[in-house]
């Protein structure tokens, strides 16, 4: 463990502002409608509080915690929910909010498992999408930043369950084992 703090790569500042443009545009698409927001724990908590603090129309927000299964702590695209939603999903507008979208394989696993639950509509919003890793078909309706192919961390993502806590978002250097747990 040191005490560097990893280079930043968005600033808070730009943060702010990408998320407040992000709140503006889903409001505005989901006005009317009977929008549920669900947050994939861990990551992306920093994003979906503030995300849903700038919304202009009602939201209700749910949360769903997923795991990787095996010892790998590379994404094997067989997840395990290990929290599910309490809130049903038919007829709903549904909303995935994610961290970042990396190899795609998590993403697909949980949005192919929630269209079975008969949402009204499904979209996926994901503050960051590293485009470069992608290894399935699937694309973010809503992407905060396209970053480039480094291990990121802060605003909700992590290293080994460090750094989620950082107003910005930094990266750690690809030496180190990238070992980010959701
Ligand atoms: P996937 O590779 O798209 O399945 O990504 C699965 C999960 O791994 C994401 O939701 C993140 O929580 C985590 N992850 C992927 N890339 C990074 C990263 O660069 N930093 C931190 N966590 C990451
Ligand atoms: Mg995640």
């Amino acid at each position: 463990m040191t005490d560097r703090l990893p280079p930043v790569l968005i600033s808070k500042e730009a943060i702010e502002q990408r998320v407040r443009e992000l709140a503006e545009q889903v409001s505005a698409d989901y006005a009317g409608r009977d929008l549920l927001m669900v947050g994939i724990l861990k990551g992306a908590w920093v994003f979906l509080a503030d995300l849903v603090r700038q919304m202009k129309i009602p939201v209700a927000v749910d949360f769903m915690t997923v795991s990787s299964y095996g010892a790998s702590t590379r994404t094997s695209g067989v997840v395990k929910i290990v929290l599910d939603l309490k809130s049903p999903l038919e007829n709903r507008d549904v909303l995935v909010v994610e961290d970042i979208l990396d190899t795609g394989l998590t993403l697909k696993y949980i949005v192919e498992g929630l269209k079975l639950r008969r949402p009204r509509s499904l979209k996926i919003i994901a503050l960051m999408d590293k485009p470069a890793r992608r290894k399935v078909d699937i694309k973010a309706d809503y992407v905060g930043f396209t970053v480039p192919d480094k291990f990121v961390v802060g605003y909700g993502a992590d290293h080994g369950e460090r750094f989620r806590n950082l107003p910005y978002v930094g990266y750690v250097e690809p030496e180190e084992d990238n070992n980010g747990t959701g």
